[in-house]
């Protein structure tokens, strides 16, 4: 028998905490919410977390009472141990095809609402077949892709089909994402999950990989959307040349499963892009060329070893550097549908962090997603899912937004047909 929420020990657990985003999300928490918030590290060595909670405590003295609790994946006994003393815990033991499914297993029978920064469809779709149901009937938030990827994809889209929808009073008919400038690195996490959601895909799974609407939940609505663009376009909206995004194949698949959860509020018809913004036609069929290139040699069996040892190693780890000089922007362009004189409103939206997006910019989102899910009144009394296996967007509504606007983030609406507001 779980117990209540309420009478749990602590709010939030961070669980990899001797990991890289682990230890910035305890760094933030540090800064953040030590004393207003009752937090505690969880891994799988008491003495790695005992040296990050003294790296801690020069952050803030206060650190030094923060809990320590221990469990390992491959013993789901001292999972459950964990998880049923925190009303959230927030997971970055990844990748999380290999190492995920006993925390999401537990939170869902321990009715502790969860988060993670997973990009691996194939996982996230299996987890939605097995919890979806279960989680929604016990009332259990398991949140998916809280970090760079889906949360500025996800989030940004709310905002956008928020105000032309119920400010404008005007039918939303697209979304385009469109990465633009960034500085930091790509984890070695990320680029062990890219090998386990591109290259090591079980065949059963490899076609509905290719769906645009595979992570919509079953006998949904499917909209418009074709499989994904892999070579350079012109985006009119943006008057801009384009290429593929490498995380656009995951993150479109997530807005569109909000879409669906949300009741089809984006519309019936609505289309969703993401690309890479490139100075032009020549760099943009370069980046175009070298995404095929990859596309190819991942699916080549043989090379599938030689992937799973380069992969990791490309990845690097935050330095001073991208940690003081780290940033991300991104822009993304709504359309309404035609009106009767055959004119469509444009809504742009910014988003945007002065931290890198693949560290610290991504411990901060989980962060604030985990403790928006802390608020379950108020996000109940939004109107949004009190269980299931959901997205950041359908999860905390525009809830997410406002924090992540009071946590130094951008997250705005920028203009409405080329004009400020
Ligand atoms: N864009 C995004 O959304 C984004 C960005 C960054 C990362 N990520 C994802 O986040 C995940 C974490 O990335 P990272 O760079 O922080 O990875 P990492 O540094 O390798 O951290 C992994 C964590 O998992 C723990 N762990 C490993 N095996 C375990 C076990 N058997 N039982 C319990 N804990 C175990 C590790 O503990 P020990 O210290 O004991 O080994 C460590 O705390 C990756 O899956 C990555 O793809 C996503």
């Amino acid at each position: 028998m779980a117990t209540p929420m309420t009478q749990r020990p602590h709010d939030l657990v961070v669980w990899g905490a001797t990991g890289v985003v682990g230890k910035l999300i305890c760094e933030h928490l540090a800064r953040s919410y030590t004393g207003k918030l009752r937090w505690a590290m969880a891994g799988r060595s008491q003495e790695r977390l005992a040296a990050v909670r003294q790296e801690m405590s020069k952050t803030n003295p206060a650190c030094k009472d923060v809990p320590i609790l221990c469990g390992d994946v491959g013993d789901q006994a001292s999972v459950d141990a964990v998880v049923k003393v925190s009303r959230v815990v927030l997971s970055t033991t990844g990748p999380y095809a290999l190492m995920g499914t006993p925390v999401v297993d537990a939170c869902v029978r321990m009715r502790t609402h969860y988060c993670d920064l997973t990009g691996e469809l194939p996982w996230v779709r299996k987890m939605h077949r097995r919890y979806h149901e279960e989680a929604t009937r016990s009332q259990v938030k398991i949140v998916n892709s809280c970090g760079f990827d889906s949360v500025p994809s996800d989030i940004g889209t709310l905002l956008i089909a928020d105000y032309m929808i119920k400010h404008l009073g005007k039918p939303l008919a697209s979304v385009e994402l469109l990465n633009g400038q960034a500085y930091g690195f790509v984890s070695k996490g990320t680029l062990s999950s890219i090998y386990g959601a591109v290259i090591n895909v079980p065949k059963e799974e490899k076609a509905a990989n290719n769906d645009p609407y595979c992570l919509n939940p079953p006998n949904s609505k499917r909209g418009p959307d074709k499989p994904d663009g892999f070579w350079i376009s012109y985006s009119k909206a943006a008057q801009a040349w384009t290429a593929p995004f490498i995380m656009g194949p995951y993150n479109t698949r997530v807005v569109r499963r909000t879409n669906a959860l949300l009741g089809n509020f984006y519309g019936d018809g609505f289309r969703y892009s993401e690309r890479q913004r490139v100075p032009g036609p020549i760099v943009g069929a370069l980046v175009s060329s070298l995404f095929i290139i990859f596309g190819l040699l991942a699916l080549f069996p043989p090379l599938k070893p030689v992937w799973k040892n380069l992969l990791p190693r490309l990845g690097g780890k935050p330095t001073e550097d991208t940690m003081k000089n780290g940033f991300w922007k991104m822009q993304l362009i709504g359309q309404s549908a035609p009106d009767s004189s055959g004119k469509a409103t444009t809504v742009v939206a910014q988003l945007s962090d002065k931290r890198d997006a693949g560290y610290n910019s991504t411990a901060r989102m989980i962060l604030e997603t985990g403790l928006c899910l802390l608020e379950d009144d108020k996000l109940k009394q939004a109107g949004l899912a009190t269980g299931g296996c959901l997205t950041p967007a359908s999860s905390c509504g525009l809830m997410l937004a406002d924090r992540l606007n009071h946590a130094d983030f951008t997250f705005k609406i920028s203009t409405v047909d080329g004009k400020p507001i």
